[in-house]
């Protein structure tokens, strides 16, 4: 394969490579462990003591609120097991959404299971979350409240602070998922009203492996992982070392440079979305476009089956997705997309192009100009749609 054009940005992202030199020395000569009070633990100790700083620093919280954690999964699972464990006495309800990640959604199945109820608020067609149906939704049992920051496969952006303004008016513990929002768009828990927020190190050109879970000072979670005393008594087990440096280094690359190539990066994707617009019939953009994150676009391609699509374009060295990564390789149509009301057939034509570092104007043109014979050719194998008018065929049953 000559070509490789990288559009999956939110399925992951390569380690930055100033990220990968900071990691190495504590994957070689500083092997140490941090928590042993000899000379080989200083070194270790000192350098996540560092790591914690710059990922505070990143997030706008003090030290003593973050929880370093193996992924964006495990910061959900603890925010919400871990709060709804913590305030079981007080009230047995939770509120999400319907579009959340399996590492949200999954941990809230979990609970109704052990007995916990949970309300799962719907979006309208653009992907977006109704703020009184939020606030209909509270009941004097709801002690926890957790709604995506961004959308992993729509990119849409739900207002936060807002959100989290209602959670503060009802007493209730708020909690974001923020995976695909850190490095892209800014945060600043200070400024969100949240009490939990997740963040994951490969989303955003750190190394896999490792995440972190801000918890506001005073919000109680009980610990999924019982071991030493690690993490304020939060999460047992011997840090990752490299990884938490690495967390560190990739919130330091970011925000030094996140205004500028955040910019770069929605210039290309308008730029993808107009070009694909105009050069192929029957495509729509799902999501609310003036709320999103700057580097993603969801894509329907009518009277095109999504993974032939994938598979063509994966021909031609061009990788992009459909659902969400987890989803993907299976045929289920996208619960995202489901609950914005997106017709089933179009469900399975859309494709999530997400954008990132290494992308450029060449990579983007090279995707406008082989698409729209992909799609034609895709398009041509069905019986619904009418190559020479370029028009679906409209059936009609009566
Ligand atoms: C919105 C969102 N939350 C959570 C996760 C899980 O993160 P991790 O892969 O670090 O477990 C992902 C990964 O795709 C995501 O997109």
């Amino acid at each position: 394969m000559s070509k490789q054009i990288y559009f999956d940005h939110n399925a992951t992202t390569p380690v930055d490579g100033e990220v990968f030199q900071a990691m190495k020395p504590f994957l070689t000569e500083q092997w140490g462990n941090p928590s042993s009070i000899h000379w080989a633990g200083r070194g270790p100790h000192k350098a996540i003591d560092e790591a914690r700083d710059q990922i505070c620093e990143f997030l706008g919280c003090s030290s003593v609120e973050l929880v370093i954690t193996s992924s964006g999964s495990e910061g959900d699972n603890l925010a919400i097991k871990g709060v709804a464990y913590a305030k079981k006495k007080k009230g047995n309800h939770i509120i999400t959404t319907k579009v959340e990640h399996p590492a949200v959604l999954n941990p809230c199945k979990f609970l109704e299971r052990e007995g916990f109820k949970v309300t799962y608020l719907g979006v309208d067609k653009d992907g977006m979350l109704d703020l009184d149906e939020l606030r209909s939704a509270i009941t004097p049992e709801t002690t926890l409240i957790t709604t995506m920051f961004a959308n992993n496969e729509t990119g849409v952006v739900f207002p936060i602070k807002e959100i989290g303004a209602i959670a503060r008016e009802h007493k209730i513990t708020f909690h974001t998922d923020a995976v695909q929002s850190a490095g892209k768009i800014p945060i600043n828990v200070a400024d969100l009203n949240v009490d939990l927020l997740s963040i994951s190190g490969h989303k955003l050109y750190g190394p896999k492996g490792v995440g972190a879970l801000f918890v506001k000072r005073g919000v109680r979670i009980v610990p999924l992982i019982h071991g030493g005393h690690h993490e304020r008594n939060r999460r047992g087990g011997t840090e990752n070392v490299a990884g938490i440096v690495g967390l560190a280094k990739a919130c330091e690359v970011a925000m030094r440079d996140m205004a500028g190539e955040s910019a770069r990066v929605a210039k290309l994707r308008d730029r993808l979305e107009k070009g694909l617009l105009e050069g192929i019939p029957a495509l729509r953009i799902n999501g609310k476009r003036d709320s999103r994150i700057p580097n993603t676009a969801n894509v329907a391609f009518d009277f095109v089956e999504g993974e032939s699509l994938l598979l063509s374009m994966d021909m031609l060295g061009i990788a992009a997705a459909s659902g969400s990564a987890c989803t993907s390789g299976s045929l289920e149509s996208s619960h995202v997309l489901n609950a914005m009301g997106v017709k089933a057939e179009l469900t399975h034509g859309s494709v999530r192009f997400s954008l990132g570092r290494s992308n450029t104007e060449e990579e983007v043109d090279y995707l406008i100009k082989e698409m729209p014979s992909i799609v034609e050719r895709i398009r041509g194998m069905s019986p619904l749609w009418d190559t020479k008018a370029q028009k679906g065929i409209e059936l009609d049953f009566d």
